[in-house]
């Protein structure tokens, strides 16, 4: 029998006070630093503490509407990439003004590389992720590791394999792969944009809580979001795109019970392409 410990463990903004048994293997802790990492990707912010915080005595933040961007505000930084970006006419000159690109804090904090896209040029659909792991950040290409070759799977499963583009809402790894900040999403959300408005694509999958929130500005978990179509609207130009948000890949190698919502999302994205492919 272990010794009974209580450890803080966290995981995104979720941290959780447990008493387990400290045993060799630390089973019950790997145990709930999963359960953490489920709950976080459900979209729970908030834990309930021992201690009663007494919440109502904080103000009240007012909900944006689901479709807005919850950041509207242009900062410095987002100037400068804003000019950049709309300088670059092609994707490959506006890989290179994110490369030189010094806004993002992110660049300054161990990544290697700038990790763009990967895909068709021309794709018919673009999907965001959250950030670029420690797979991506040594091969300079998104969704490389054991999460992308799931998603690439399940592409090519629902044929989608050659149609797509895929990126990230930040083009530099976090630190640990926290999730990115608003701040760090905000700073490359005009090099996204321009990628979208250069490839114009005819869908927008978002997967994650953290793609999907800062793309849509929605405040709901991913689990409430996903499935659903919302119209993603561009900041600098009129451009709206039909986008869905679905569940991560990473999400899904921890919880394969989920994959068949995440199958089920990819199937309704393919019908409406199609759909929207066939002559009238
Ligand atoms: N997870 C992401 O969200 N993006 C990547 O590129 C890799 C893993």
């Amino acid at each position: 029998m272990g010794q009974e410990q209580t450890q803080v463990l966290a995981f995104h903004s979720l941290s959780l006070q447990v008493r387990c048994r400290v045993t060799g293997m630390n089973l019950e802790r790997r145990a709930a630093q999963s359960l953490l990492a489920f709950w976080a990707e459900a979209g729970v912010e908030a834990l309930y503490l021992d201690t009663p915080r007494d919440r109502m005595a904080v103000a009240p933040v007012p909900r944006l509407p689901a479709t807005k961007p919850a950041i509207v505000s242009s900062t410095p930084d987002q100037s400068a990439g804003r000019d950049l970006a709309w300088a670059a006419h092609d994707l490959e000159a506006l890989a290179a003004a994110i490369a030189a690109f010094d806004g993002c804090a992110l660049k300054r904090e161990g990544a290697r590389q700038a990790v763009c896209w990967r895909g068709a040029v021309d794709a018919p659909v673009m999907i965001v992720g959250e950030a670029p792991g420690a797979d991506e950040d040594a091969q300079g290409s998104p969704f490389v590791g054991r999460a992308g070759r799931l998603l690439d799977k399940m592409l090519a499963a629902a044929g989608l394999e050659g149609r797509i583009l895929i990126t990230n809402t930040v083009f530099w790894r976090p630190p640990g792969n926290r999730t990115p900040t608003p701040e760090e999403q905000l700073a490359c959300a005009p090099f996204l944009e321009r990628a979208i408005d250069l490839v114009r694509p005819k869908l927008l999958l978002f997967v994650g809580a953290a793609a999907a929130k800062s793309m849509l500005g929605a405040n709901e978990g991913i689990l409430a979001l996903r499935g659903r179509w919302f119209e993603w609207r561009a900041r600098h130009t009129d451009l709206e795109i039909p986008a869905m948000p679905t569940l991560h890949p990473a999400f899904l190698l921890r919880q394969p019970g989920a994959k068949k919502r995440a199958w089920q999302d990819l199937l309704t994205l393919t019908e409406r392409l199609d759909r929207g492919d066939r002559p009238a």
